[in-house]
């Protein structure tokens, strides 16, 4: 188990793109995947990419059952993406709320499209091909920004709905 060090916002290995994972079977993967997973669940993020433990692969992981910084969020499964790529079935945007472990502490509303198509291996070597609505979709084209060096906020459209957690989820009308 090892929780890593979460970059955040500022460094420059969020701002650049990440690159392909020539084996997704490579076996050098499992501590990466380990990571990921760990530092998650520590952090009770959504999902995790892995240039955000400094690691600039295309490689990301997401998953949520209960979750305690997204408590109307519904289930997603659990997930590794290597090399994904993001098929937009559905260009109409809709709003909803983000958060990113690499810009703790604050909370930004995102226009996102609905409905996206997502494929990718896990770490067999398996082709994962799901199509995704609502906050689904959201998390993966969430995570997989982070492999184009692109964080939530430059998605942001109006700056008015960024804020601080206590006050955002106030104006939510949440937890
Ligand atoms: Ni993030």
């Amino acid at each position: 188990m090892a929780v890593r060090q979460v970059l955040r916002m500022g460094h420059p290995l969020l701002m650049q793109a990440a690159q392909a994972v020539p084996d997704p079977r490579d076996p050098a993967l499992a501590t990466l995947l380990e990571d990921l997973f760990d530092t998650m669940a520590a952090c009770h993020g959504a999902g995790l990419a892995a240039p955000q433990i400094g690691v600039p692969a295309r490689v990301v992981v997401f998953g949520v059952t209960h979750n305690p910084r997204y408590p109307q969020a519904e289930a997603v499964p659990r997930t590794v993406l290597i090399n994904p790529v993001i098929e937009v079935l559905d260009p109409t945007e809709e709003d909803g709320w983000e958060g990113c472990l690499s810009v703790p502490g604050l909370r930004g509303r995102v226009p996102r499209p609905r409905m996206v198509r997502y494929r990718g291996y896990d770490e067999r070597g398996h082709l994962i091909e799901r199509e995704a609505g609502g906050f689904h979709a959201r998390v993966v084209q969430h995570e997989c920004d982070h492999l184009d060096g692109v964080l939530y906020p430059q998605r942001m459209r109006d700056l008015r709905w960024f804020g601080f957690e206590p006050e955002i989820l106030h104006a939510m009308g949440g937890a």
